[in-house]
């Protein structure tokens, strides 16, 4: 592993489709949220690229803040065990909270964390996902805006990780199977 050559199989979404589709994404948010005052949330590690464009595409004004939370380690499969490594530092009692998540799989990580959150007394929730796997989902979960429904392969780039490498490709691509089978 590490050869971004032989690891990467396929570009599935491109950088330029990424940053029109969340420009996209913004103006709704910015039409939904008219007049009120946005906290967004995002989930460590994987949201952090997705968050940085949605947020400097936004004219809602807001606020940002972090939850560390991890299901999958350095596997390529939800482990289903939702760790909190890192809790919001922001009282969200009130407060109209928008989770921004890199990519929604078997759906355990977000329903464990919606539920968390819901418990603390927002004014609302709700959740801007980049990626969704509709076919590996386990806990159904409400999502208000999702980016692309993508296939069922493992994905890297944007954020997402293959042991916690790729990160920081400007692309979504595949994973080459020979890296993980
Ligand atoms: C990944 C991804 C989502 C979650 C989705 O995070 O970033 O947060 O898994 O999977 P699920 O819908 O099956 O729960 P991961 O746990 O790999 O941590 P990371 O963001 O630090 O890579
Ligand atoms: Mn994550
Ligand atoms: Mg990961």
């Amino acid at each position: 592993a590490g050869d971004m050559g032989r690891d990467l199989e396929k570009v599935l979404i491109p950088e330029e489709e990424l940053q029109t589709k969340i420009k996209e994404l913004a103006q709704r948010i910015d039409d939904d949220y008219a007049g009120r005052e946005l906290l967004l949330v995002g989930v460590l590690r994987g949201a952090v690229m997705v968050m940085a464009d949605l947020a400097r595409a936004l004219h809602t004004p807001l606020e940002m803040d972090w939850m560390a939370v991890s299901s999958y380690g350095s596997g390529t499969k939800s482990s289903g065990v939702v760790r909190v490594l890192k809790d919001l530092d922001t009282d969200i009692t009130g407060r109209h909270v928008l989770v921004v998540e890199d990519i929604i799989d078997s759906g355990l990580t977000l329903s464990w964390l919606l539920q968390n959150l819901e418990s603390r007394g927002p004014a609302s929730v709700e959740v801007c996902a980049l990626l969704r796997k509709p076919e590996a989902i386990r806990t159904p979960v409400d999502v208000k805006y999702v980016g692309f429904d993508i296939p069922n392969e493992f994905v890297i780039g944007y954020g997402l990780d293959y042991a916690e490498k790729y990160r920081n490709l400007p692309f979504i691509g595949t994973l080459a199977p020979h890296v993980y089978s």
